[in-house]
């Protein structure tokens, strides 16, 4: 039997950018703990097995196709998910990606394209969904907005994604402030290295996996069901008096200064 605090049967949730990588771990988890979820990506292909697996844990599941760096889509994606589950009351900004080459060769288009997806793109989401919410009842709700520990520590060759991840630690807060008078929650996740299709690199290149994997005390990557299981702590009754924070999910990655010094 489940935990009462960790219990999310009867709620449901919208995870944006959620057909693989983190997204699709944050939905599974969502639904393990019971929560009708709503599933986005912009491609259809991947998703019929991806529902088959969630209905298989006793929840309704559906997919909605959006490209959250669009403003219509952002605010058609949130009203597809109230026509389809009216009790949503769980928003989880996953979408995002990472742009960026060399500073030197960045073009405007290229830093404009990570802030429309990874910070206007949840921005527009929430309000879309706090508006929602507030036209059905008060009760208030969950939002999770998708940082990085990009977001406290840069690893270098990444200037418009950790501004657009910094951008997401201030909105967490301010979002937290304007909100928690009105029920909501806002917190954001701050994962580090996770293995995704995004991180998919590491597979060409051992020796940087192996050096990923040395620099984190608990000596590995993390793994898409640890950062989803965080979400459920946040939107259950576990975490109703959390609001404003980043919950960093990274192995201790940013807790030590430098990784230690090899031997010898
Ligand atoms: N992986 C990591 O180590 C890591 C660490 C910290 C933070 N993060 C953050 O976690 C989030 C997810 O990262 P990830 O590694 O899981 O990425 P990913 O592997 O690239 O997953 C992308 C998911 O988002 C969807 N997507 C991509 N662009 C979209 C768009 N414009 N609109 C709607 N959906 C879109 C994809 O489906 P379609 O391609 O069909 O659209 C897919 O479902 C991002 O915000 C990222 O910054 C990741």
């Amino acid at each position: 039997m489940s935990h009462p605090s960790f219990d999310l049967r009867g709620r449901a949730a919208l995870i944006t950018g959620s057909t693989y990588g983190l997204g699709w771990g944050l939905a599974r988890a969502l639904a393990r703990a019971g929560c009708d979820v709503m599933l986005n990506g912009r491609r259809p292909d991947p998703v019929p097995p991806l529902l088959a697996e969630l209905r298989g844990y006793d929840v309704a599941a559906e997919f909605v196709a959006g490209d959250m760096s669009q403003p219509a889509d952002n605010a058609a994606v949130v009203a597809a998910t109230f026509a389809r589950f009216p009790q949503v009351d769980i928003l989880v900004c996953n979408a995002g990606s990472f742009f960026d080459t060399d500073f030197l060769e960045m073009t405007a288009a290229r830093f404009d394209q990570t802030f429309a997806l990874n910070v206007r793109g949840q921005f527009l989401t929430t309000q879309a969904f706090v508006q929602a919410c507030r036209q059905r009842d008060e009760q208030g709700g969950r939002v999770i907005l998708m940082a990085s520990a990009n977001a406290l520590q840069s690893e270098g060759g990444s200037v418009a994604y950790d501004a657009s991840k910094g951008a997401i630690a201030a909105m967490t807060r301010a979002l937290a402030i304007d909100l928690g008078p009105l029920g909501f929650t806002v917190n954001a996740l701050a994962p580090g290295l996770i293995d995704t299709p995004l991180t998919s690199w590491l597979a060409q290149r051992p020796a940087a996996r192996a050096h990923y994997e040395q620099a984190a005390p608990l000596r590995r990557i993390g793994q898409i069901d640890e950062v989803g299981e965080a979400a459920v702590y946040l939107a259950g009754a576990a975490g109703r008096y959390v609001t404003g924070q980043l919950l960093v999910i990274d192995g201790g990655l940013t807790a030590q200064q430098i990784p230690p010094a090899p031997e010898g």
